[in-house]
């Protein structure tokens, strides 16, 4: 049986864009890597858990020792996510995007010289809040993410409150964050955990790292596995 202090324990994590499809070769999608959610995918198996990582298209390896769920859209995630309960914690690092195409077409779109397309969108599932709202099967501890440009530790506690999550882990995208070349897709990260307690300001980091001391943290919120009776 796996040693380390999250063994026994089945940890849930997303990572990596959406990507939204507009016709059969274009997409929606955004400007997150992945490094981050794999990283802490990656410390949770060194800590002993049993990983499943729902990961959208990143360019990153699968990390060791981790089952890794590959989908593209917002509702394969929120479908992965949910066949993949129960975990005794879940950790919501993708950047999902808000919104998809009402309606994809079933064609590549033809520039015809005349209309331009307009592209009508439609809300997409929020994971994070469905699974912190599941009355049956919510993972003991669910914990989101939060990347602001502005008032950082203020808006990430009123989404604490609105997604219902146990924690969040804050950071701050904008280019004043000091990190060179931006927290998106880079290696390092400066991140805020808010709790119930209060807020943690962390000191800035690689994303290896902040991985690993949240890893910990959730290690410690969950506590000893209970003896085998
Ligand atoms: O509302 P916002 O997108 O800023 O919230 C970010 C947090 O919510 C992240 O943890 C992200 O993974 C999660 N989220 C989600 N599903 C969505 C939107 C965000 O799980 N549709």
């Amino acid at each position: 049986a796996p040693a380390g202090p999250l063994a026994g324990r089945h940890v849930l994590i997303t990572s990596g864009p959406t990507h939204e499809p507009i016709d059969p070769v274009r997409y929606i999608a955004n400007r997150s890597s992945g490094k981050q959610g794999h990283a802490i995918a990656a410390a949770a198996a060194r800590a002993g858990a049993q990983v499943t990582l729902v990961s959208g298209p990143v360019n990153l390896p699968d990390p060791q020792g981790v089952a890794v769920r590959h989908v593209e859209t917002a509702r394969e995630m929120l479908a992965a996510v949910e066949a993949a309960l129960p975990a005794d914690a879940a950790i919501f690092a993708a950047a999902v995007a808000d919104w998809r195409t009402a309606s994809e077409a079933d064609e590549k779109m033809k520039k015809d010289g005349k209309a331009i397309p307009a592209l009508a969108l439609a809300e997409n599932p929020d994971i994070l809040a469905t699974v912190a709202h599941l009355s049956n099967r919510r993972p003991r501890l669910v914990v989101g993410f939060a990347a602001e440009t502005q008032d950082v530790v203020a808006y990430a506690q009123a989404k604490r409150a609105r997604k219902g999550c146990d924690w969040i882990v804050a950071n701050d995208v904008s280019r004043r964050s000091g990190i060179e070349g931006g927290v998106m897709g880079g290696d390092e990260n400066a991140v805020h955990l808010i709790t119930a307690e209060g807020v943690e300001h962390w000191p800035r980091a690689s994303k290896a790292d902040v991985a690993g001391r949240l890893v910990a943290r959730v290690a410690a919120a969950l506590g000893p596995m209970e003896a085998a009776s």
